[in-house]
């Protein structure tokens, strides 16, 4: 400690202790952090007991968290945090489709559906529909054989993988390829919206927040095609709820389609993907 000891003094003190990191990275992102920490007890002049119960709430964060549970990563969707990162991750080319949160719902190992085949392996009262388009690149060469790994909620909301709702193991699971015309075609049902968990301590802060925890309907890929970036994304449905107040801030406007009757009546939305090379 040097004569004067005020919050600027503590701050240089502190971040001198890491000056000495031997990897240059851990010691740039410790100084930043530590930074932003000091500036923003200083900003809301934090008081001991608030810190304390922030200390509270995280513990109760962390005993939240199992094999099927990340209570952390909710708590980063929750504020923008892992749209954030994957806008800073993925960083498209302009003109290429824009990504989107994974999600705590994906599972390995969906079966192979045929071009147009139906996902939905279960009863289900809602509209069924079918999403259709081509996969490009850049510069609108269709390309063969890209792999579409998609997943869905159910009407009521529920994914297969929660194992909440009596769902069979692949509803709403399937890994679809496009043709040598760069088409797909997916038969589904409508997807339904539904809410993030939420009876843990991220839901908590959500509620004394006033803020919800649905998310709008939507159908996930996970596109994969060799010499292209992977692309994560959602195709929402512009009927549904929740599109301009998604509780993980993952809805983007050129993802969002609509669905409307096909020369042969069914309910159809197209969706062209423009995949980034690598
Ligand atoms: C999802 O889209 O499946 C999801 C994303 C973030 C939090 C919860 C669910
Ligand atoms: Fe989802």
């Amino acid at each position: 400690m040097g004569d004067t000891n005020g919050p600027d003094e503590l701050l240089t003190e502190v971040l001198a202790r890491y000056d000495e990191s031997p990897n240059p990275r851990l010691r740039e992102v410790m100084q930043a952090a530590i930074r932003h920490l000091h500036a923003f007890a200083r900003e809301v002049d934090l008081q001991r007991d608030e810190w304390f119960k922030a200390i509270q709430w995280l513990t109760a964060t962390g005993q939240m968290c199992s094999d099927t549970r990340q209570e952390f990563i909710l708590l980063s969707d929750t504020i923008g945090l892992s749209t954030l990162v994957e806008m800073i991750n993925y960083s498209p080319t302009a003109g290429t489709t824009e990504n989107t949160v994974l999600g705590p719902f994906y599972a390995a190992g969906s079966p192979t559906r045929a071009f147009g085949a139906s996902m939905l392996d279960d009863d289900d009262a809602g509209d069924k529909v079918v999403v259709r388009g081509t996969v490009t690149d850049a510069d609108g060469k269709p390309l063969e054989g890209v792999v579409l790994d998609c997943w869905q909620s159910n009407t009521d909301g529920w994914y297969t993988v929660q194992k909440a709702d009596g769902q069979s193991e692949f509803n709403l699971r399937g890994i679809y390829r496009t043709g040598a015309d760069g088409k797909y075609e997916i038969r589904t049902v409508r997807p339904g919206k539904y809410p993030i968990p939420h009876d843990g301590p991220v839901g908590q802060l959500l509620k004394a927040n006033n803020r919800g925890w649905m998310r709008p309907g939507h159908l996930h890929t996970w596109v994969k095609h060799p010499g292209f970036k992977e692309l994560i994304t959602h195709i929402f449905d512009r009927k549904s709820d929740h599109l301009y107040d998604d509780a993980v801030f993952g809805v983007r406007e050129s993802l969002i389609v609509d669905f409307t009757p096909d020369a042969n009546g069914e309910l159809a939305a197209n969706f062209d993907f423009v995949l980034d090379r690598l």
